[in-house]
C-alpha cells in the first residue's frame, strides 16, 4: 500500500501523514526533508541555491544522514529548498531513493506514506491512495507562525505569509513536477478542520475507496 500525500506548505501533510503511518503501521517519508537537506549542503558550502550545478553535485553526492542535519526546518532552508527543488538534474538525482523507499519500505513494513509536492504525480503514479492537503494561504501562514513560535523562533505575520505566497508560486510554476493534484487524487481543504478531523476525513476516504 502506498500513500501519497501532496500540497503546499503548512497544508497539514506532515501531521497526516505521520498519523496515516502509524494508524496503518506504514514507513513515513517526509520527501519535503530530502529536499532542505540538499539546501542546507549547499548553504553550509557557502554556494548560492540558484546555482545549478552545485544543487545538483549537492543531491548527487547527498547520503541519507544528511536528513539529521540541524536546522532543516527553519524558513530560510524552506525558501533555498524550493529554489533547489527547481532544478531538474536535483530532482533527478532524488527520485529513485524516494521510488525506492516506497516500493521496498524499512523495517519490513507493508507500504509507505510519502508526502510531498509530486508523489502522486511524479514518484509514485501508481499510488494506492493519493490526497492532495490544501488550505487557504492565511490559515497556512497563520499556522507556520504559531509552529515556529512554539519552537522558540521569531515569527512576523506579514513576513511569513509573504514567504509563503512566493514559495507557493515557485512550487507551483516550476516547469518540473510542479505541485499540482494528480488527476486522480482526492481533495482535502483543512482550512477549517483541526488534525483530528483531518485524519477522519483521510480514514473515510481510504474507507470509502476500499469498500
Ligand atoms: O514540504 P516542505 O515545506 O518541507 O518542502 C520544502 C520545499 O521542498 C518546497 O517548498 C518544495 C520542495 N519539495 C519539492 O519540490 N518536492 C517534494 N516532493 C517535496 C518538497
Amino acid at each position: 500500500m502506498i500513500i501519497a500525500i501532496d500540497g503546499p506548505a503548512a497544508a497539514g501533510k506532515g501531521t497526516l501523514a505521520r498519523r496515516l503511518a502509524m494508524h496503518l503501521n506504514l514507513a513515513y517519508l517526509d520527501t519535503g526533508l530530502i529536499y532542505r537537506a540538499v539546501a542546507k549542503r549547499v548553504l553550509i558550502a557557502g554556494a548560492d541555491p540558484e546555482d545549478a550545478v552545485a544543487a545538483e553535485a549537492e543531491a548527487r553526492a547527498m547520503q541519507p544522514v544528511a536528513l539529521q542535519l540541524e536546522g532543516l526546518r527553519t524558513d530560510e532552508v524552506a525558501q533555498a529548498a524550493s529554489v533547489v527543488s527547481a532544478v531538474p538534474g536535483v530532482r533527478a538525482a532524488l527520485l529513485e531513493f524516494q521510488r525506492d523507499f516506497a516500493i521496498s519500505p524499512p523495517d519490513g513494513k507493508a507500504g509507505a506514506v510519502l508526502d510531498g509536492r509530486d508523489i502522486g504525480t511524479v514518484v509514485c503514479p501508481e499510488a494506492t491512495l493519493k490526497l492532495f492537503v490544501t488550505a487557504s494561504t492565511e490559515v497556512r501562514a497563520r499556522r507556520r507562525v504559531k509552529e515556529l513560535q512554539d519552537r522558540g523562533l521569531e515569527a512576523i505575520y506579514s513576513r511569513v505569509l509573504e514567504d509563503m505566497r512566493e514559495r507557493d508560486v515557485r512550487d507551483s510554476e516550476r516547469a518540473v513536477s510542479p505541485l499540482r493534484p494528480a488527476e486522480d487524487a482526492r481533495t482535502l481543504d483543512t482550512s477549517d478542520l483541526d488534525a483530528d478531523q483531518v485524519f477522519q476525513a483521510a480514514l473515510n476516504l481510504i474507507g470509502s475507496q476500499n469498500a
